[in-house]
């Protein structure tokens, strides 16, 4: 009988604790680490551009992974890398030890010092929107906002695209998109949601479930069991409509949330132009604060 081994040793419960899954998605996680080199590649460009030392601030950045590399590539940067969730502020900590990455784990709103570029990465789908306000007020005038993140593959054209185009305000009422005053209103009065946003809360569903089903396969094939479960874990929670751990929405609806708090994008990359679009979730974009 073939004995068939994995490389992965996965415990019997995932512990966070002792994983870095950050660093587990450079390996197993398709589009990863295209993000990681996109975003050095801007920073590069926009130094240059500037031709002098630049600060860059990355808000949530987990164990770090990304930053360390930023600052091996860029040596001569300013690098401040915020973390205050969870329990890996150790593991971050530890990285950016023999580095001169200033690690800050206090609270975003209380950090004073503006920076050039401001990098989110792979967080919007997780926090609440408040930090943006916090973006604004640390960006430099001529600095520029750098949101990549793993977004639901597009669910939103034709009437759909349209409303969110067209939305006064951009409202997760338990998961739900809602797109204006009197919306908001009738959910928080009665609980109402409207036809519209119940169909596209069912298209985002279907558009999620296509993308984690290429997400956990892809990280069996490469025999990364910790990313395969944590997907696993995501995918759960994702497709529970008023989960708050994990929600991600379509590039269009994120693109119109950043307008309405007062940025214009300067630019739009996929991590996989050549894929089919149900399989284009992670895009990185330059944001400015609009004149
Ligand atoms: C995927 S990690 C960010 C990864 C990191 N920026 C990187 O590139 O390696 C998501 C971040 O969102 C924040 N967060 C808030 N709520 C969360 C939740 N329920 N689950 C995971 N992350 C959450 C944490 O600060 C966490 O570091």
């Amino acid at each position: 009988m073939p004995i068939f081994t994995t490389t992965t040793k996965l415990q019997n419960k995932v512990d966070e604790a002792d994983i870095d899954l950050s660093a587990q998605m450079r390996l197993g996680h398709p589009q990863v680490p295209e993000t990681d080199a996109a975003i050095l590649e801007t920073i590069k460009r926009y130094a240059q551009q500037v031709d002098r030392p630049i600060r860059v601030f990355q808000v949530h950045c987990r164990t770090a992974v990304f930053a360390a590399k930023l600052i091996e590539a860029m040596p001569e940067i300013q690098m401040v890398a915020h973390e205050n969730y969870g329990e890996l502020l150790g593991m971050m900590q530890n990285r950016l030890a023999d580095t001169t990455v200033t690690a800050y784990t206090g609270k975003l709103r209380e950090w004073q010092e503006p920076a050039d570029i401001i990098i989110s990465m792979g967080i919007h789908h997780h926090v609440s929107r408040n930090y943006l306000d916090q973006v604004k007020r640390l960006l430099r005038p001529e600095g520029i906002f750098i949101l990549s993140d793993e977004f639901c593959p597009e669910y939103c054209t034709g009437k759909y695209a349209e409303r969110i185009r067209n939305a006064d305000s951009i409202y997760l009422a338990g998961g739900y998109v809602m797109t204006n005053a009197q919306e908001i209103e009738a959910y928080e009065k009665a609980g109402e949601i409207s036809q519209m946003a119940q169909e596209i809360e069912y298209l985002r569903k279907h558009a999620l479930w296509k993308w984690y089903r290429y997400v956990i396969d892809y990280a069996m094939e490469q025999d990364n069991l910790h990313v395969a479960v944590d997907e696993l874990r995501g995918a759960q929670e994702d497709l529970i409509t008023d989960s708050e751990k994990e929600h991600k929405l379509s590039p269009l609806i994120v693109e119109r949330e950043l307008e309405l708090h007062g940025f214009e994008q300067r630019s739009k990359k996929s991590m996989a132009p050549n894929n089919p679009l149900e399989l284009q979730s992670f895009f990185v974009y330059e944001f400015v604060p609009k004149a």
